[in-house]
This record gives structure tokens, C-alpha cells and sequence, in this order.
């Protein structure tokens, strides 16, 4: 693998998933493999669980971590091609990414959507400066489109998890239904097109549900079937993903929603015993309840834990390519 930023950089989905189960078995099976190398995780912007489990997963490696907290730690950045630095910015990004080319072998980044503007958002304006000045391998650790590392832990999950849908014996695949969810602001769109992405190349009967107005980037969702109703959505699902976003249409609005869209234990009772997820941080009794959050259908710490496995198995690929 010589990059990581969507699924298209994954050869064999499969493979990659027995992989992070193997993994997941024996976590230290591949303690050497990073020896003598260095990953940067540079974070310009919040998080817990992927800057944490990316460097138990590097750690698990031997690999060295530089972990940069950009957005609290580094100089201000300036994003624009040609601009004038006599503001506020103090460092630009091309002489950044030079700079970590010279102290790091990988270079993983968080860059989310800054949600002002849809052409940049779109365009990935912050993760392709990274493409195109990086001389090392780039890792997304979510960028303005997408989560690969997440969506990952997420099929690592589902698979996992198959073993129930299997008890059920009934003649069909899986269904995951990916449903929106509410929210108190505008949130980005990453990890709805990434799952859906990633949903579109496993062997599962996938749908999202959401209310009008709130369709994802056609891009990502491609032919998925697209439900305005959620009860209907959720009817009979195995595998039920919420996750808030803002509209794509127009672009990071809030257009009105009449209806309770929040996961309920009495909304699951219409599912297959459906397992709940949510990639985290999650806002309770808002995108769904405690009774859910708490419940044994509830399969969220786990997928969380995941993201360990997943971001070993990208790594140890990665290196297969250095070494
Ligand atoms: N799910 C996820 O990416 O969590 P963090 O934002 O805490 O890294």
C-alpha cells in the first residue's frame, strides 16, 4: 500500500480485515517491522480515540511517534497558494509538509472540512497540499471527504459481528442502514460518504436514512438506495450506523426537521435485533438515547477499540512498501 486516504487504496478489503482480526489476536505479532522508522500524526484538529489508538497501533509496530497537535502547537497556518504572509499566518503548509519530509517516513493527517467553503471542501484542499508536497506515504486520519481509518474499524466490526446475524438464519445478506441522526450544529459529511463508500464494497444489503434535504454527495452514495422515512429504513436492519451531517446540497445548512430522527430502543424493535454503532464522539439523548448508548445492542466500544486494529493493519501495509 503506498497511501492511505479511501478505500481505493485498498487492494483486497477482505484481506485487509483478516488481517486486523489476526492482529487483533495477537496485537505484537509484528513488533520490529517499524524499527528505525517514524510516523508523524499531525492533528489539525480535535480528537481522543484516533490520535490514541494511532499511536498504540504505531507502538504495537515499533514504530516512533512524533505527534504534532497542530492546531494548539504549531505555528498558525497558511492554507492559500500565492498569499501574502504580512497576517495572521506565520508558517505556510507547503514548508510544513517539507519540512516533516525530513524527519518522518510516514506522514499521517487530520484535515477536516472547514464547512465555508463547498469547492475547497470538495477539492480536499487541505489533504492534497499533503498529496502533492509529501515525499513519504500519506495516511488520512479524516479529511474533508472522508475517515478511512474509521470506516475500516467499522467493516473490521460488522464482520466481527456476523456471527449474530448468522444465529438468525435467515435467507438474505446483512442489512446496515447508515441513519442520520440529529444535531445541535453543522457536522461534515466525512464519515457518512466513507461508510457509505466502504458499505458499497462489502457483501451487504446497504441503505441510508435520511431526512429531505440532508441526501450525501452523490459521489459517495452512487447508486445506494436513499430512504426519507426512518422507521421504514430500519425495518428488519442488522446493523443500524448513526451519524449526524449537515446538508450537502446546501451546503453545511440545517434545513428544519419535523420529525424525531434520535435512535430509541423503541425504533430498534422494528430491526433485526439490529447491533447499533456510532464512530464517537457521540452527543447522548440528542443523535441517540442512553438506553441505546448503554444497551446491549450497542457494539460502539467496540468499534472503537477497532480502530487499534484497523490503523495497525494500514500501517503494517505501509511498511510492506518501505521495507
Ligand atoms: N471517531 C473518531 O475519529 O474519533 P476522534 O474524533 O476522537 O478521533
Amino acid at each position: 500500500m503506498k497511501k492511505f486516504t479511501s478505500v481505493s487504496d485498498v487492494s483486497n478489503l477482505q484481506q485487509i480485515i483478516k488481517k486486523a482480526l489476526e492482529i487483533k489476536e495477537n496485537p505484537l505479532l509484528e513488533t520490529d517491522k517499524g524499527k528505525g522508522k517514524t510516523i508523524g500524526l499531525v492533528f489539525l484538529n480535535s480528537s481522543l480515540r484516533t490520535r490514541l489508538s494511532s499511536q498504540i497501533a504505531a507502538q504495537n509496530l515499533g514504530l516512533n511517534i512524533l505527534t504534532l497537535n497542530a492546531a494548539q502547537e504549531a505555528w498558525n497556518l497558511e492554507f492559500a497558494d500565492g498569499a501574502v504572509m504580512n497576517g495572521d499566518t506565520v508558517e505556510h503548509i507547503k514548508d510544513a509538509i517539507e519540512v516533516l519530509n525530513q524527519y518522518c517516513d510516514i506522514i499521517a493527517v487530520r484535515c477536516f472540512a472547514g464547512m465555508k467553503s463547498k469547492e475547497d471542501d470538495v477539492n480536499e484542499s487541505i489533504l492534497s497540499q499533503f498529496e502533492q508536497h509529501a515525499k513519504v506515504p500519506v495516511i488520512s486520519l479524516e479529511s474533508a471527504t472522508r475517515h478511512p481509518l474509521q470506516s475500516l474499524a467499522d467493516c473490521i466490526t460488522i464482520t466481527e459481528n456476523l456471527g449474530h446475524f448468522d444465529k438468525l438464519s435467515v435467507n438474505r445478506k446483512p442489512k446496515v442502514v447508515l441513519t442520520w441522526a440529529p444535531h445541535i450544529k453543522p457536522i461534515a459529511h466525512a464519515v457518512g460518504n466513507s461508510f457509505a463508500e466502504w458499505m458499497q464494497e462489502m457483501d451487504v444489503e446497504f441503505v441510508i436514512a435520511n431526512p429531505e434535504g440532508y441526501d450525501l454527495d452523490k459521489n459517495f452514495t452512487k447508486d445506494v438506495k436513499v430512504i426519507h422515512n426512518q422507521d421504514e429504513a430500519l425495518k428488519d436492519a442488522d446493523f443500524i450506523y448513526v451519524k449526524n451531517w449537515s446538508s450537502f446540497d446546501d451546503y453545511a445548512a440545517m434545513p428544519e426537521v419535523k420529525e424525531n430522527w434520535m435512535l430509541t430502543n423503541e425504533k430498534l424493535t422494528n430491526t433485526n435485533q439490529g447491533k447499533v454503532m456510532h464512530c464517537l464522539p457521540v452527543r447522548r439523548n440528542v443523535e441517540l438515547s442512553d438506553e441505546v448508548m448503554d444497551g446491549e445492542n450497542s457494539i460502539i466500544y467496540q468499534q472503537a477499540k477497532n480502530r487499534i486494529f484497523s490503523a495497525q493493519a494500514v500501517f503494517s501495509e505501509i511498511l510492506d512498501e518501505l521495507n
